[in-house]
């Protein structure tokens, strides 16, 4: 029995309806994200521990054993054929280089004992040896671990070089993109993945990109049994489970309300943002080659909010998100009705902004974004100031360790619903869930990815039954990873609820 999601009179409701022990629950639930300055899911993991799943053609899957470094003995589990190769490393990292990129090696060193028998065999990858080492060096001082400058073993690879991507990704089972901008980048990684039988987890905010990856790679992808999986990082993974951890609690759906203040965002976040409003109107067009019709709509449909609102939940004013979550999340919501014939949850995205100078500022601001972003001469002006058009929020020096520190992030999803017949009358079910975690961009963002990246180690099985190019709550609805997430900061709990 299908849960439905509506709109309450205050804000924005989601509507579910679902098998909830002999009753209907139909559910609203209105997510609040806040980023500040100061500051179970499924089945249990099957990989054998110590050993690692490869991508291979589906149905068959091949399990890496391992054996004294650096290489693995790689055989097929699956019944009708058996073959041996080497993979090298369970993770490389790509991009290790770039701001983000150093975060993920200090976060994959910090957690090397995750991996299968407790050791994770990695290697920094880019197309500067020079800088690798350096990363390296500056990994090893910051966690005392001069271990990293003479274990982890450097690849060095270019985009713009095929070659060097396939030898890459020929080496490791799971490739961890960090070289955004992706709309420029992120083609050639996710092709060389999908050629060479390695996953790819990336981090990507920018849903042309995201979405245009699945259109044309999910289905050479699921041949291969490789799997793809965009937006691992803040942008969009405490959105995306945050609605399945909300949805669950009542077998239901989630909305989402954001707002973001007191963060320093580094440039490469600023660039893809640049670009990505820049090529708005061609994700228009990608989206209608999916020729996707409507989802179904189980009870009352969800009241949009306007451009502009006073949010009685924050207490500020709020304006819908811009960003990729809404994309990701309705991604998700698509892949599990149509696999699982779960009713998809109706769902919005709002950032809140503050009071009414705030307000002034943002429009002033989103105004002369807008107009700039349209012309080349705006957008490199746009991309020389970033600190100057974004009022200090990126910058290209990116945010300091201590500014890190003092940073967190909070998403409050305020869900409503029914315990009987969803489309009669009010909702009756109350719940408010939160994700709670670490600075967004730069400590959030590689747990997320690294974890994301433990998980498909471990628990290739609880996966979607193919490869193909997925979002996260698509790859990982049946896996631990919030459980995982929660263990490393990442906090998912029920605040209150009320039936
Ligand atoms: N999901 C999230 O919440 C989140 C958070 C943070 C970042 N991000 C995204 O992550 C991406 C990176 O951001 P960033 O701030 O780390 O950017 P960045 O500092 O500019 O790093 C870019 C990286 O890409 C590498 N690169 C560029 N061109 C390359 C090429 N041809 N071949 C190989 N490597 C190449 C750079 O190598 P060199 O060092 O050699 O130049 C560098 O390692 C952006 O798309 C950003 O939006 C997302």
């Amino acid at each position: 029995m299908p849960l439905t999601w509506a709109v309450n009179n205050t804000v924005l409701v989601l509507r579910l309806w679902k098998p909830v022990i002999g009753c209907r629950v139909d559910a609203t639930a209105f997510i609040a994200h806040d980023c500040r300055k100061s500051n179970a899911h499924g089945p249990a993991p099957s990989a054998t521990p110590g050993s690692v799943v490869l991508p291979a053609s589906s149905p068959q899957r091949l399990t890496v054993h391992t054996s004294p470094s650096p290489f693995h003995l790689v055989t097929m589990t699956t019944p009708t054929t058996s073959t041996s190769s080497s993979r090298p490393y369970h993770v490389i990292i790509f991009g290790a280089s770039g701001f983000t990129g150093q975060f993920v090696v200090e976060e994959v060193a910090r957690t090397s004992a995750e991996g299968p028998k407790g050791t994770l065999k990695w290697a920094v990858a880019g197309r500067s040896r020079q800088k690798l080492e350096k990363v390296l060096e500056q990994a090893a001082a910051t966690l005392s671990k001069p271990e990293l400058k003479s274990e982890v073993d450097i690849i060095v690879a270019d985009v713009s070089e095929p070659d060097s991507l396939a030898a890459m990704c020929k080496q490791g089972v799971i490739v961890l993109n960090c070289v955004g901008p992706y709309r420029f980048y992120g083609e050639n990684v996710v092709k060389a993945c999908v050629e060479n039988g390695a996953h790819c987890i990336d981090i990507c905010g920018e849903p042309q990109f995201l979405e245009g990856m699945q259109l044309n790679y999910h289905n050479q992808a699921a041949e291969k049994g490789v799997y793809i999986v965009g937006s691992c990082g803040f942008d969009s993974v405490p959105a995306d489970m945050g609605v399945l951890y909300t949805r669950d609690q009542f077998k239901g759906a989630a909305l989402i309300l954001f707002h973001l203040h007191g963060s320093c965002i580094h440039d490469g976040t600023w660039q893809s943002a640049i670009y990505g409003f820049a090529d708005s109107d061609k994700l228009k067009s990608l989206r209608k080659k999916f020729g996707h019709g409507p989802l179904p709509v189980v009870g009352a449909k969800i009241k949009r909010r306007g451009t502009l609102f006073f949010s009685t939940e924050i207490d500020q004013y709020a304006v819908p998100f811009m960003g990729s979550d809404p994309s990701v999340v309705k991604r998700t919501q698509r892949y599990l009705h149509e696999e699982n014939q779960d009713t998809p949850v109706q769902y919005a995205a709002y950032a809140g902004v503050g009071g009414v100078s705030s307000v002034i500022k943002l429009l002033f601001g989103a105004m002369l974004f807008w107009i700039m972003v349209k012309f080349s001469f705006g957008r490199s002006l746009l991309m020389k100031f970033p600190e100057f058009f974004s009022f200090g929020v990126f910058s290209k020096a990116g945010p300091t360790r201590k500014q890190m520190e003092e940073s967190s992030f909070c998403f409050t999803f305020f869900g409503e619903g029914y315990t009987e017949d969803p489309s009669q009358g009010k909702p009756n079910a109350k719940i408010r869930t939160q994700v709670k975690g670490p600075e967004a961009g730069y400590v959030a963002t590689p747990i997320a990815m690294v974890q994301a990246a433990f998980t498909i180690l471990h628990e290739v099985k609880s996966l979607p039954k193919t490869g193909g190019v997925y979002t996260p709550g698509a790859a990982f609805v049946k896996t631990t990873l919030i459980d995982r997430l929660n263990k490393h900061g990442i906090q998912f709990s029920v605040s209150s609820s009320e039936a």
